[in-house]
């Protein structure tokens, strides 16, 4: 696979990946999530161009190779990060309409952008994400529950120092985050960088299922009804972001689709990464031939 890559001025600078192709049938931009981890770990979606589509990958302001967030992280808003969005969308593409790809916080961010700006997309790939952080803490409070009981009661304590807490991140990991043996090393690539950079902290908080920062509150389950345009909602059978959390996602976008993947977990473009890509690929494809 080949790819163009290089820096993009927003006002910040951003770090884009690419993948090259001649006459592609239809564009996908991908947003990553964390809030805060980088593109890396989406990687797996390059294969869309064999059938057609190119692929675009960025790092989001404040994350990866791009420049800081030129603004107090405490004091980002929904309407801001969908800002920060559209100016990329509109830097790469100007008229012309494309697929929106978005997985977990960013899969929030592809849904809160549609509920903006549907009249400039194809189409929405929700992967493994969220319209409510309340609802997705609840559900992996959920989770947490199922764990074995001293892992579950340092979690449960906030036992941060503990020695157990750790060993209790690594389980819900492993049953919740990536289910495969090894991280694959794009994967640990944008982990090492949501920990050096502020954005995840900040934005975020602590850990996976520790959802205390800027964010905690962001829900726009009683927006999303706004979206029009085709919407493929993706989730993992053992996601962190629940099955449930993508049913109320389905329930009320109209023209959307819902695919539960058995025996995945959140990063399911690497578990089952043959399929996952065969099923965007069908819908992308499928939407552009209908909508034309
Ligand atoms: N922290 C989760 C993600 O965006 C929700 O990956």
């Amino acid at each position: 696979m080949k790819f163009n890559e290089g820096y993009l001025d927003v006002g910040v600078k951003i770090y884009y990946k690419i993948t090259e192709i001649e006459n592609p049938r239809a564009k996908l931009l991908t947003l990553h999530g964390g809030p805060g981890a980088s593109h890396d770990y989406l990687l797996p979606l390059a294969d869309l161009t064999q059938y057609g589509i190119q692929v675009f990958f960025y790092d989001q302001p404040g994350c990866g190779r791009s420049d800081e967030m030129p603004i107090d992280l405490n004091q980002v808003t929904i309407d801001y990060v969908v800002e920060d969005v559209e100016k990329v969308r509109e830097a790469f593409f100007g008229e012309e309409k494309i697929f929106l790809y978005g997985s977990s916080y960013g899969g929030f961010l592809a849904l809160a952008y549609g509920v903006k700006y549907s009249s400039k997309l194809k189409g929405i790939v929700c992967s493994n994400g969220l319209a409510s952080v309340p609802l997705t803490v609840k559900e992996m409070n959920r989770l947490i529950e199922q764990l074995p009981e001293d892992l579950k009661n340092v979690v449960k304590a906030n036992d941060f120092n503990n020695p157990l807490y750790q060993k209790a991140v690594e389980e819900f990991y492993r049953r919740h985050l990536c289910r495969l043996n090894d991280y694959p090393p794009e994967v640990k690539l944008a982990l090492e960088y949501a920990e050096k950079r502020n954005v995840y902290r900040i934005l975020n908080g602590p850990n996976e299922f520790t959802i205390t920062g800027v964010i905690r509150d962001w829900d726009i389950t009683n927006d999303i009804h706004k979206i029009d345009v085709p919407t493929l909602i993706i989730v993992g059978e053992y996601d962190e972001v629940t099955p449930r959390v993508a049913a109320e996602i389905h329930k009320r976008i109209k023209k959307s689709k819902l695919i539960v993947f058995k025996g995945c977990s959140h990063l399911t473009m690497w578990e089952d990464r043959t399929n996952y890509n065969k099923i965007i690929a069908d819908f992308v494809l499928e939407t552009h031939r209908t909508n034309r």
